[in-house]
């Protein structure tokens, strides 16, 4: 994945063993973001029984995709990530959703990564992922990127840090093409924000 240069950066998704050491202290974190997931799942347009299918970006472990595939039976999700340490643990911790979810690697900061991800989906979602690039130009381009990826009346929402600022943040989704745009979650240094496809 391609490596950012950036003082502060200090994250290092390719190591296994980063990955391993980031996935055991996120146990314990787990229980403060429920509250996030849940308002991300209650801003799902789909009633529960709804074979929806979702898009995970910068899936991880497939923390927020199990949350969903726990609330919506019958729905199925693709988890895409840059890291191959990351979608091999997600694979294990994924097992008891087996045969609802597939991952696909590809590294969001590269223009083009789309094309590894031949579907169309209900729903994209992400949590805590594509703030890693660090460059606004880069996420306004991202949220564009997934624009296309929607069925019409799909919706994407983005449970992230919002940086520069959450009003920023929106104007980057308007400018990507959704409409009904809005904040849905804000807590303290992240917001839950989304759209839909037209
Ligand atoms: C903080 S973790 C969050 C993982 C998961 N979404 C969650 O909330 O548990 C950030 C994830 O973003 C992924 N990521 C970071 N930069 C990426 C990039 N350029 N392309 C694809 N995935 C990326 C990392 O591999 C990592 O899995």
């Amino acid at each position: 994945m391609a490596k950012i240069a950036d003082p502060w950066h200090h994250h290092d998704w390719d190591s296994k063993d980063y990955v391993a050491d980031w996935a055991e202290r996120q146990k314990g974190r787990e229980p403060d973001r429920q509250e996030a997931f849940a308002a991300l799942a209650a801003a799902l347009p789909y009633k529960k029984e709804a074979a929806i299918k979702i898009l995970d970006v910068g899936a991880g472990y497939g923390g927020l995709a199990m949350y969903l595939l726990a609330r919506f039976p019958n729905a199925s999700a693709v988890c895409q990530d840059g890291s191959e340490a990351m979608a091999d643990l997600g694979g294990e911790r994924m097992k008891p959703f087996a045969g609802r979810f597939g991952y696909i690697l590809a590294d969001f900061s590269k223009p083009g990564w789309t094309r590894k991800v031949p579907d169309r989906f209900d729903a994209a979602v992400s949590s805590i992922a594509i703030h890693n690039v660090r460059d606004t130009k880069t996420i306004q381009r991202i949220y564009a990127d997934i624009l296309p990826l929607l069925k019409s009346g799909g919706c994407f929402l983005n449970f992230d840090r919002m940086r520069p600022t959450l009003e920023d943040q929106l104007g980057f989704l308007e400018r990507a093409g959704f409409e009904r745009v809005k904040c849905f979650w804000q807590g303290e240094t992240r917001s839950v924000i989304g759209g839909f496809k037209p």
